[in-house]
């Protein structure tokens, strides 16, 4: 038995197994001709991008995003489980488990979603999936990926049980089980904010806001937009930001102003929306500023949250504290012996 973790966000799809851990781009699209495809994976890739579901070849993550012709996505929460969450939980979840072993899962919906389609994920998963994996060398191999439980929490919970429990699915530290916990997760397209109460979730305190990073980078491109005349893609915005500047037809832009004011801005109104949200619930006794997002907007955001923000370890990729999380939770639920 395997205990694995998945979380699938809008901008990058996690998975680990305790050991490893994988993370591509959310994005699924066509894989054009089967046969040229194989070819296509670049050799070097770590874990296969290339699946057929059902006589369905697709790519997943910057495979799809730079060969296929046809690409998915969508925020549409139905139309992303119907059409897109099952590939992506196979592509996710495939590299970690053998043909036919029994595989436990933990996985996470984001707030907004959580109620509603809590049953329909579990159920779309739940099953023996039978999947052609086109390796990265081109080789295939036919795989029954037999997921026989699984287990769907409020997306924000994975950090909160990543710092809660140890590898073992044991609690590691107490204050996560007895305090009263605020959580923001900000990730690519959005913001979760929830509240755990001695690990139970306060619907209340929880709520889902569209302001993901993205917003930051959108209102960055605007501005480079107008000095440059070129519209650049969202997602091409990463390693510019990261590194201060960027080199559009050979001229290169400082963009160290633009950044911080985009952020500080994004900053304020996730710190508004956090501060009305939990106007009421004034003895949290502890903010965790989680995901990806969180991590780049913790700085600017810290200041702004009224109460004891507790950092988190600036060595992590924090991208991960969900899908780590969810794995641990996993152990707790299902202790290996
Ligand atoms: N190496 C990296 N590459 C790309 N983005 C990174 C990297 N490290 C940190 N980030 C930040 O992480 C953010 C994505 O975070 P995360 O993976 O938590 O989002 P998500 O869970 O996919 O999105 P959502 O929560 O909206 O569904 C990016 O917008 C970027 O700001
Ligand atoms: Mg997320």
């Amino acid at each position: 038995m395997k205990v694995l973790g998945a979380d699938i966000g809008f901008g990058f799809t996690k998975a680990t197994d305790g050991r490893q851990f994988q993370i591509f781009k959310t994005v699924v699209g066509d894989a054009p001709d089967v046969q040229f495809g194989e070819s296509l994976t670049p050799a070097a890739a770590p874990f296969p991008r290339h699946f057929i579901i059902g006589g369905q070849a697709s790519f997943v993550g910057e495979l799809a995003e730079a060969q296929s012709r046809g690409r998915g996505f969508t925020l549409d929460q139905t139309q992303f489980l119907s059409q897109y969450a099952k590939t992506l939980a196979i592509a996710a979840l495939a590299p970690f488990a053998d043909d036919g072993e029994p595989i436990r899962c933990v996985t996470g919906l984001p707030i907004s979603f959580f109620r509603k389609h809590r049953e329909a994920l579990m159920t779309l998963l739940q099953n023996r999936h039978t999947v052609t994996v086109v390796k990265p060398g081109g080789e295939r191999e036919d795989k029954t990926l037999n997921i026989e439980r699984v287990r769907v929490i409020p997306q924000p919970f994975g950090s909160m049980f990543n710092l809660m429990l140890n590898d073992l699915g044991k609690p590691a530290s107490q204050r996560f089980i007895t305090e009263k916990i605020g959580i923001v997760d900000i990730g690519f397209r959005t913001a979760d904010y929830t509240i755990s109460e001695k690990t139970r979730y306060l619907e209340r305190g929880s709520q889902s806001s569209d302001a993901g990073i993205a917003s930051a980078y959108q209102a960055i491109a605007n501005v480079l937009h107008e000095k440059s005349g070129v519209s650049i893609e969202l997602y091409r915005l990463y390693d510019a930001v990261s590194r201060g500047s960027i080199k559009i037809k050979g001229k290169r832009y400082d963009l160290t102003g633009i950044v911080q004011a985009a952020l500080q801005q994004l900053a304020l109104r996730i710190s508004q929306e956090v501060n009305r949200l939990w106007a009421d619930d004034w003895d949290i006794d502890v903010i965790v500023v989680t995901g990806g997002g969180g991590a780049a907007l913790a700085p600017y955001l810290q200041p702004l949250l009224e109460g004891e923000v507790l950092p988190m370890p600036p060595d992590q990729d924090a991208r991960l504290n969900n899908v780590h999380g969810y794995w641990k939770y996993g152990m707790h639920l299902w202790p290996a012996g």
